[in-house]
């Protein structure tokens, strides 16, 4: 028998989690109301939902696949955003989602990118787990809706990202982009 490493969940499900002071700064670049409604993807520890409820924003929707991240608050849903059956459509998306290049994905998350029409349309092997986060997470935005993630920069200049790239600029437009150093 071949016992299998266990991969820790930091690799297995990107998690790096965002400093407060680079939270704050993604909100306040939000065009929001209070009764705004409000996605993060991908919530890990909560930094973006605490901010959000202490900023009095409290129509606010989480997704995350660690079910031990994050229990304090009410409003997550502990399943795959990737697959989540989400009818809502959304006034702010926000976060920082999970970049895994394909090669390290785990088999799981393989197959359900697999099955995900818009990762078949738009992605392909080289491609990052980041890819399906943004593709999805425009689908769900409202007109005039605004995505507002921190992510590594590959998408903007790599060959395979064209089609992501693409997808981008027909259905919306770059507002600002910061580089952090
Ligand atoms: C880069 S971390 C960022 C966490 C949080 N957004 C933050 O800014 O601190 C990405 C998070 O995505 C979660 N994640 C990975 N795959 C996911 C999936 N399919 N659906 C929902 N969450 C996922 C990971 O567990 C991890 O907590």
């Amino acid at each position: 028998m071949n016992k299998t490493k266990q991969q820790p969940l930091k690799n297995k499900f990107g998690q790096y989690f965002t400093p407060e002071m680079v939270a704050d700064f993604m909100i306040g670049l939000a065009d929001i109301v209070p009764d705004s409604k409000i996605l993060e993807p991908s919530c890990g520890a909560g930094v973006f939902l605490d901010l959000l409820q202490k900023n009095g924003f409290e129509n606010v929707t989480a997704y995350e696949i660690d079910a031990e991240l994050a229990t304090q608050f009410q409003n997550v849903k502990y399943e795959s955003f990737v697959t989540a059956n989400i009818k809502e459509k959304y006034d702010l998306i926000i976060g920082n989602p999970p970049y895994i290049r394909w090669k390290n994905l785990e088999e799981n998350l393989k197959q359900e990118l697999a099955t995900n029409p818009l990762w078949n349309k738009y992605c392909n092997s080289l491609c990052d787990y980041l890819y399906i986060f943004i593709l999805k997470s425009i689908e769900l935005l409202k007109d005039n809706g605004q995505l507002i993630f921190i992510c590594p920069e590959y998408w903007m200049n790599t060959t395979h990202s064209v089609f992501l790239r693409n997808y981008m600029v027909y259905n919306g437009y770059f507002e600002e982009i910061y580089h952090f150093n």
